[in-house]
């Protein structure tokens, strides 16, 4: 498993389009008779989803979070309130109203505490506290209060594997001796050759570089991420129950979840053994298996979550967990595990109906057997945005939008990321203003995730459009998203942002979108169509030519359709 080729050239190993002629799910030529109406034997084929989660009145209830969209807000990116030209609370308070008017279900806040920003916020120094830059606790509960008041649940991030080397517990540890109860909340330990000057074991860092930092008395502590964020021991009870309060404190102010970062990280392989590194590809990149990661002491610590969140009414929690393994990654939501966690192999897929059907097909699969529902993703704030990865440009474009309608209408839920709605790109960088610890930690070599961080363009012809009050924001916006604002494509019927706004309308209206039901379908080559409930169809022509339209009524379409074909690089909706 890889992000690097995700952070870096999303195309660099993608298929031209005439390999992708070849690369076709086996099916019969393209004829009209290839949209036949189910095949095989189909494992999704409950038809329960109906009384279970009746439309918009799914969202409400202790299963909310089983269909609900949820808008991830990478903070410092989205809106800046007081004009200092990075994103903010108040900058998020002051655009609820969008959000209600795009039709999301819930946000989930990319981290705002207190922190040194060694890693964008991941590296927190309070976990209980609003970093200045993003406003107070008061900001925090007016946003909480607001976002309510429009039927907008609220979900923030729980960092657990480390904290920043700044928290006052890495303070004390730094100040104590070896082996006190200070320097045992965290995973210190002497070095491996006979001066110590060694590194415990041979652990690569995810961000490049050794896992392990020296400290002047020469013990070495460990970190997954950036030195900045040293890795907690979960093996000591003290960090369970702090992060019980942490849990309560969010939601004793009316969180109705959370995201669980690195949520297969927290245990550790006893005896923290070398790894075998002949297959590593360098940062950003993990191991299958890795000992780092995915280890099974894991899910005491997330049922420690579940018991917890359980104590509160309605509440909910999605994990980040890289597990390829599909099997293994269904065990983290097993009932009495997390609700939800999110699945990467849509990110992972490349343009192709073959690709895709095999994410699908695998998930839902694999998530049948333990009863929870697939949580799909396309783009966040570690990948390279979806159109970018799809080639970019026009092209990019349409198909983003193409599996933008593939994604709302699969069952379970689903994550878009701030800008997705907008069709953003990444950004190309000047070197010069490259935040990401990856830019420094592997040398200059890899470029790290600014790219997908540029701030939201919201409104005028300039930079930065809206962003906030200042000219300068946080990281340089392109003067081509004068075409990408929320203003332009609100005011355009076929742009983007129109898109997903029908799609989030009909998905809340339809209640074939909110059950289980799924059946696929067969399709053209190049194509793939599944059945949702009896009678809506999703069909995709991820080929290079046009197919005949499958029977039905047109519902949504990601691109303009033209008499009887569904063009390339198009998703549509049908009511059959
Ligand atoms: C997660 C976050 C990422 C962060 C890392 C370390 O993968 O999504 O942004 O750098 O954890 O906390």
């Amino acid at each position: 498993m890889t992000l690097q080729g995700l952070t870096e050239d999303p195309c660099r190993s993608q298929p031209t389009p005439e390999e992708r002629v070849s690369d076709q799910p086996s099916s019969t030529p393209n004829q009209p008779s290839d949209w036949e109406a189910g095949f095989g034997d189909n494992p999704f084929d409950e038809d329960t989803g109906f009384d279970q989660h009746e439309g918009a009145a799914a969202l409400s209830g202790a299963n909310w979070w089983r269909s609900a969209v949820f808008y991830q807000i990478y903070p410092k990116s989205f809106a800046d309130g007081n004009g200092d030209g990075m994103g903010d609370l108040i900058g998020v308070r002051n655009r609820l109203d969008y959000l209600k008017l795009l039709g999301i279900d819930a946000i989930w806040l990319s981290p705002f505490y207190t922190s040194p920003m060694a890693d964008g916020g991941y590296d927190v120094a309070d976990p209980t506290d609003v970093d200045p830059m993003f406003g107070t606790l008061r900001d925090f509960d007016a946003l909480v209060t607001d976002a309510h008041a429009r039927g907008i649940k609220v979900t923030v991030d729980i960092v657990p594997n480390h904290f920043s080397d700044q928290h006052v517990w890495f303070q004390q540890a730094l100040a104590a001796a070896p082996g006190s109860p200070e320097r045992a909340r965290f995973i210190f330990r002497d070095g491996k050759s006979p001066d110590g000057s060694e590194p415990p074991n041979n652990w690569p860092a995810m961000f490049g570089g050794s896992a392990w930092n020296r400290v002047p008395d020469g013990q070495w502590y460990l970190h997954l991420f950036a030195p900045e964020q040293p890795d907690l021991n979960w093996d000591n009870s003290e960090i369970s129950a702090e992060f019980e309060r942490i849990l309560r404190f969010w939601m004793d102010r009316g969180v109705d979840g959370f995201r669980i970062d690195v949520a297969h990280s927290m245990a550790k392989p006893a005896g923290l053994p070398d790894m075998d590194l002949s297959h590593y590809n360098g940062p950003n990149t993990q191991l299958d298996p890795d000992l780092r990661f995915d280890q099974d002491g894991v899910h005491e610590h997330l049922r420690m979550f579940r018991r917890v969140l359980d104590t509160y009414p309605n509440r909910m929690a999605v994990g980040e967990a890289w597990v390829p393994d599909d099997k293994r990654l269904a065990l983290y939501v097993r009932p009495d595990e997390l609700h939800l966690t999110f699945n990467f192999r849509l990110v992972l897929a490349e343009w192709s109906a073959k690709d895709f059907q095999g994410a699908i097909d695998d998930s839902l699969t694999a998530m049948a057997e333990v009863g929870a529902p697939c949580t799909w993703v396309l783009s966040n704030h570690d990948v390279v945005r979806h159109t970018t990865r799809y080639g970019g440009g026009e092209l990019g474009k349409a198909r983003g939008r193409a599996a933008a309608l593939v994604m709302l209408s699969l069952p379970g839920t689903a994550y878009l990321y701030n800008g997705d709605e907008l069709g953003l790109e990444n950004v190309d960088l000047p070197d010069e203003v490259l935040q990401d610890p990856t830019w420094e930690r592997s040398g200059h070599t890899e470029r790290g995730r600014d790219g997908e961080r540029v701030p939201l363009p919201w409104e005028g012809v300039t930079p930065p459009f809206g962003f906030g009050s200042s000219q300068d924001s946080w990281l340089p916006m392109p003067a081509e998203w004068e075409f990408f604002t929320v203003e332009h494509e609100l005011d355009d019927a076929n742009s983007t942002l129109s898109l997903f706004r029908e799609a989030l309308g009909l998905r809340r209206g339809l209640a074939e979108l909110h059950g289980s039901s799924f059946h696929w379908q067969q399709a053209p080559a190049g194509c793939l169509a599944y059945r949702r409930g009896p009678n809506l169809v999703v069909a995709l022509n991820a080929g290079d030519t046009p197919v005949d339209l499958p029977p039905g009524e047109i519902l949504l379409s990601s691109s303009p359709i033209e008499g009887d074909t569904l063009p390339p690089n198009t998703t549509v909706w049908l009511r059959v």
